[in-house]
């Protein structure tokens, strides 16, 4: 079975160069990723011995990403959808991404979830990320496009981001599932799901044992080592 990811994504923080790199060092655990702000990356690159280096988007050239050492890129985060990025661009980022050997993860996921809906039905949640895939998905036509592992989906449902209210991991497993069924029906393609949304360290564990997640992708709780830890040592 394959190691857990845990991915730690930082968004626009921390403020200042020093707190960046005090905080990789921190955070410098094996099996995990950090992605810092673009502006600190080269830095960060520097004092990172464990951990692998990721890009919160492909803002650069994919080339001069790996020169920089990064090795995942996150695509696609709601920050990004919010500001104007369409479905067309993210999947044309997605697909450069692949196509040259950088890890891709896409993240997908509904704005909210419908009342009236029984709760472990989620019958409207997959019809939007069924819809989301199909469109972010387009141009991964087949397996020789995609180096074995290199696609990962992180379910983020918006409602859960940065919201300290997270998803029941019960659902976030049948929604797991439903992507990994989905995607290998249309493209023929394994991806690994990862889920994101408020995750602590006191429910980390939980999400982690549970079926059809293969890791996690931290915002908050990835600023604050102490708590990234505790979540690594779960992985
Ligand atoms: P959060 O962010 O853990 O702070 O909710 C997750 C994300 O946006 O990737």
């Amino acid at each position: 079975m394959m190691k857990k990811l845990i991915i730690g994504n930082w968004k626009m923080n921390p403020t200042t160069l020093k707190e960046a790199v005090k905080l990789a060092k921190a955070s410098d655990k094996n099996g995990t990723v950090i992605a810092p702000p673009f502006v600190f990356i080269e830095e960060v690159a520097k004092v990172l011995k464990k951990a692998t280096l990721g890009a919160q988007d492909l803002k650069i050239s994919p080339e001069e990403s790996k020169r920089l050492g990064v090795k995942y890129v996150i695509i696609g985060h709601s920050d990004r959808r919010a500001l104007g990025e369409t479905d067309a661009m993210i999947a044309k980022k997605l697909k450069i991404a692949v196509a040259q050997g950088l890890k891709a993860i896409l993240c997908i996921g509904e704005p909210k979830r419908e009342s009236g809906i029984k709760n472990n039905e989620l019958r409207e949640a997959k019809r939007y990320i069924k819809n989301q895939l199909k469109k972010d998905l387009v141009g991964i036509h087949n397996s020789k496009f995609i180096i074995q592992n290199s696609l990962i989906i992180a379910y983020e449902p918006i409602w859960a981001i940065g919201t300290g209210q997270n998803d029941a991991p019960a659902d976030v497993s049948e929604i797991a599932r439903f992507i990994k069924q989905s995607i290998f029906k249309s493209h023929k393609l394994k991806a690994r799901v990862l889920y994101g949304g408020s995750v602590n360290a006191k429910d980390a564990k939980l999400f982690l044992e549970t079926r059809n997640i293969n890791g996690l992708l931290i915002g908050g709780a990835s600023l604050k080592p102490k708590e990234f830890n505790k979540i690594i040592k779960n992985a």
